[in-house]
């Protein structure tokens, strides 16, 4: 397998300019055109639009008519406190954090068209609502890319800090409550690994640079190799996406590091 070194793209210098404004801010009261740029609409405000609540309830609702695992509001915040953590803990600027949330809450939202290409009509879909409340142009650009390039099926990988941050939250929320088919004796092999899943944790050492997935499987429940058949493909992208982050990923199920 061959892999590529990244190399240093202009996010690396804005954030070499952020750790620079930092220590600017410390010493003055008085706003910056920066740190001015860096405010705008949180995450509560897309919360909170009637769009938003009304789309992901839609998504959420038409992706188990076909048999999908929970894409509603539970995994919505779920993904946007990981994707938040992720970037946080790595010390990315406050804005990046909110705009990592943001993408995260919104990256299902085009399951309300289709199941197929739902990254693709998410980003479309979010795009008019985050014009709507105001956002600047290029933050709506990063939320975009990171909605639209989340799903490894859909050829999805990261392409920003935000895009790295959404695969890797929205790929950890692995979860025996995200499964909605009553009748375990009918259960398909995504009910069965999502049931096997007793608990699921992101770890992020910013001084290892080192992102963890902290799996607990119950293995009478689905095979170890049943979660590698359906997620093998889904860890790749997130090993992808934790060196774009420049750190390596590591998985680790019921105690044991596997990758
Ligand atoms: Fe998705
Ligand atoms: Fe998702």
């Amino acid at each position: 397998m061959t892999e590529t070194a990244r190399r240093p793209g202009p996010e690396d210098l804005e954030r070499a300019g952020d750790t620079r404004k930092k220590v600017h801010r410390s010493e003055t009261k008085t706003k910056t055109p920066a740190e001015a740029k860096r405010q705008g609409p949180t995450l509560d405000a897309v919360r909170g639009d009637h769009r938003v609540s009304t789309f992901i309830r839609a998504a959420n609702q038409q992706t188990g008519a076909i048999g999908y695992t929970e894409h509603g509001e539970r995994h919505a915040n779920t993904c946007a406190d990981g994707a938040r953590f992720i970037l946080r803990s790595l010390g990315h600027e406050p804005r990046r954090c909110e705009l990592g949330a943001i993408a995260a809450y919104l990256h299902d939202i085009g399951n309300v068209v289709t199941r197929e290409k739902h990254g693709q009509t998410g980003a479309l879909i979010s795009k008019d609502i985050l014009e709507d409340l105001g956002f600047e142009y290029e933050e709506i650009a990063v939320v975009m890319g990171a909605i639209a390039n989340h799903e490894e099926e859909e050829g999805g990988t990261a392409v920003s800090a935000v895009s790295a941050a959404v695969i890797l939250a929205d790929k950890s929320d692995v979860h025996r409550s995200r499964v909605r088919n009553p009748k375990t004796t009918t259960f398909d092999i995504h009910d069965r690994v999502n049931f096997a899943a007793t608990s699921a944790e992101i770890k992020v050492s910013r001084k290892d640079k080192l992102i963890t997935l902290e799996l607990t499987i119950d293995t009478e429940v689905a095979p170890l190799m049943e979660y590698f058949e359906i997620f093998l493909s889904r860890m790749i992208l997130c090993r992808r996406a934790a060196e774009f982050l420049h750190c390596a990923f590591a998985l680790v199920i019921n105690g044991t590091r596997l990758l």
